[in-house]
């Protein structure tokens, strides 16, 4: 990719595309990689906005180079958020521009010294604050928790760009371009944008809330986040992807999630997915807890209203990958969803128990019947399966 992309006179994007990690996190699968945003203005002064992982730093130093030229000097790093995919690189950058004043918040400045033992030449932002560096104004907007305490999100007040730190990014290398425009299957980043917020930022849905309310009424011509795409010819779609998903929002549609062993709770799945069809509620969206990621049966629930789980009765509780994934979506309080259950045991069970002491702590609302079986289900349960499903069809329809 050419090292000169240009946001707008004056500024450029200086990202780096990661194809080699394998989970974010490690933990979040990114099969077509991730790209760490990072910015430069080569204005009066020069001030790169937020920096990459400590990957690709001699492509990133080089880009860097290139656009300042017979300059040699950047003066600012703009610190937007501190988690080391877009931190790693920092001491390296300092190396390279030892007069490069770092800016952050205090939270920035604390995480700042912890990290990375940087305490000399950094400049503390308040809330509202600006940094003048020639024709461009920068003005910091703290938002915490979107996704760290020290995150904020920094404005560009001439050519109106909003550099919104992790909100409103995705997963996804930039192979294409950079922008929306350019992008052709946008509609695969907006599902990996989905991905991404709901594995690594739906937790802080308020804050998300919080943090949009905040910027609503700055005029927005270009987002540029710190992952995925760069808006420049529909920026409010990007705001408002997080806006709905964050006030957690659902689609019309079902997700059956169920794990099954040997068979029996896979009968039971398919009696409860024929009788969903049947009724032609929506889209249906199956996944088996052992062949598809967490992350995306997670993105699936968080997108649509009805979810429909089922598990066999494994050393007295669930089956463990099952309970690996409603840990994962109760610790991200997903509120207001419409839940089924039903599982199958051999001799004294156990999950049914949990799955409904789950909906209990969810506050979901359960559809009846909730079915349990022993062994191979009879006709009459999945006939019960069958009523499940009908009987969720029609709620989603009320
Ligand atoms: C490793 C293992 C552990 C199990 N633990 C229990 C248990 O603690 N309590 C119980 O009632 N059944 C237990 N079962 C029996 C299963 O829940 C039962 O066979 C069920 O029908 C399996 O459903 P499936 O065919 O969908 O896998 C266990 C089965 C296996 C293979
Ligand atoms: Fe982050
Ligand atoms: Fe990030």
């Amino acid at each position: 990719m050419s090292t000169e992309i240009s946001l707008s006179d004056r500024i450029f994007w200086i990202g780096v595309n990661d194809r080699q990690t394998a989970l974010f996190e490690e933990l979040w699968p990114i099969p077509d990689g991730i790209a760490y945003n990072s910015y430069m203005i080569l204005d009066d002064k020069v001030a790169i906005i937020d920096a990459v992982k400590d990957i690709s730093m001699d492509r990133y130093l080089e880009k860097i180079r290139r656009l300042l030229g017979e300059r040699r000097h950047v003066d600012y790093l703009i610190i937007n958020h501190i988690e080391p995919d877009h931190s790693g690189g920092i001491k390296i950058l300092r190396e390279a521009y030892p007069d490069m004043e770092i800016v952050g918040n205090k939270k920035t400045l604390e995480l700042l010294a912890h990290f990375y033992g940087i305490t000399h030449n950094v400049r503390m932002v308040n809330d509202y604050d600006t940094l003048e560096l020639g024709s461009c104004r920068l003005k910091f907007f703290l938002t915490p928790m979107v996704h760290w305490p020290e995150t904020m999100m920094t404005y560009e007040e001439t050519r109106k760009l909003l550099f919104s730190g992790d909100a409103f990014g995705g997963f996804g290398s930039l192979d294409n371009g950079i922008f929306d425009d350019e992008i052709r299957d946008l509609q695969s980043y907006e599902d990996e944008m989905l991905r991404y917020f709901t594995n690594v930022i739906a937790k802080y849905s308020v804050m998300v809330q919080k943090a949009i309310s905040k910027i609503k009424d700055l005029d927005i011509a270009i987002v540029a986040s710190t992952h995925g795409p760069v808006w420049r010819t529909r920026p409010r779609h990007a705001i408002d992807l997080y806006d709905r998903w964050s006030r957690q929002e659902a689609e019309e549609g079902f997700v059956i999630v169920y794990a099954s062993m040997y068979g029996n709770t896979e009968k039971m799945m398919e009696a409860i997915g024929h009788a969903l069809a049947a009724e032609k509620p929506g889209i249906i969206r199956i996944h088996n807890v052992s062949r598809s990621h967490a992350s995306y049966i997670i993105a699936d629930i968080w997108r649509y209203r009805a979810v429909i789980v089922g598990s066999p009765a494994y050393n007295m509780g669930l089956f463990p990958l099952m309970d690996h994934l409603l840990r994962l979506i109760e610790n991200k309080g997903l509120k207001d969803r419409l839940i089924g259950l039903f599982g199958s045991y051999g001799w004294s069970g156990g999950a049914m128990k949990e799955l409904t002491d789950f909906v209990g702590r969810m506050k979901w609302q359960l559809i009846e019947p909730a079915i349990e079986v022993k062994g191979s289900p009879t006709e009459e349960d999945l006939r019960k399966c069958r009523l499940l499903g009908s009987n969720m069809a029609q709620r989603l329809r009320t």
